[in-house]
């Protein structure tokens, strides 16, 4: 097997929207679960716009995601998420999240990145990129984005929840937050630093004033 290549993809790769767009809706079948339908052509518009994320092995498709943008860009969510079966349990899905992940992170640097899913092995990657899961109410209330939903088979449960829950679990990696943990640390590093070098002088010092006793 060719080795698997992980790139943006473009208008060149709009021969596999068909194929991503049934793999997706098979494996739905198969888990058993709801699932927002999406047409080839709405992958197409995606890798137009440089918001879609491809798994390629020789000329095989091997996984896919793409990058979803709500609430004029104050959310970003990455959905679609699809291993082909032939490349599954190799951690190709970690990578190619992590991949869409960083893109994301420089392409809308502000943004707060959200994902629905019932799948463990999302929640899984999700937890390892820093995501925190929350209530529905954290995400966007971005109606576009709900409107996906119906066509999922669950539609009817998150309706009749006023769309404050449903059987997805909602995650989040809010990157100002993250910024902040970053800058707190860093600051208790340097404080540390300028104690400890505090000390020796002060220690120092003391030596100095003993000898000149
Ligand atoms: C879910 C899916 C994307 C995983 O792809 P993959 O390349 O096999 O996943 P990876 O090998 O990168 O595994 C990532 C992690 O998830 C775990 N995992 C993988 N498949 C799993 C499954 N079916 N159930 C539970 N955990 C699973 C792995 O053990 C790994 O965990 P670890 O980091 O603790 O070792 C793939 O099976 C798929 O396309 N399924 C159908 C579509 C789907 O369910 N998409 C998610 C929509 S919510």
């Amino acid at each position: 097997m060719e080795k698997v290549k992980i790139i943006i993809a473009t208008e060149n790769h709009f021969r596999y929207a068909k194929e991503i767009c049934e793999v997706i809706s098979d494996s739905a079948k198969v888990r058993g679960t709801g699932i927002a339908k999406r047409t080839p052509e709405y992958i197409q518009t995606k890798m137009q716009n440089r918001n879609a994320v491809i798994a390629i092995s020789g000329n095989q498709f091997a996984g896919f995601c793409y990058i979803e943008i709500w609430g004029h860009e104050k959310y970003v969510a990455h959905s679609g998420l699809i291993v082909h079966p032939n490349f599954r349990n190799q951690g190709l899905a970690k990578k190619i999240k992590e991949f869409t992940f960083n893109y994301s992170l420089k392409k809308y640097p502000m943004a707060k990145v959200f994902g629905i899913t019932t799948g463990l092995a999302v929640m899984k990657i999700n937890s390892d990129l820093g995501y925190k899961p929350v209530t529905f109410s954290e995400l966007t209330d971005d109606p576009k984005f709900w409107a996906g939903c119906k066509t999922c088979t669950n539609y009817d449960i998150l309706t009749s929840k006023k769309h404050k829950m449903c059987l997805c679990t909602g995650m989040l990696y809010d990157p100002l937050k993250e910024v902040k943990k970053k800058e707190k640390w860093y600051d208790k590093k340097v404080l540390k630093r300028l104690k400890n070098i505090k000390q020796t002088m002060l220690a120092s010092n003391k030596q100095l004033l003993l000898w000149k006793k």
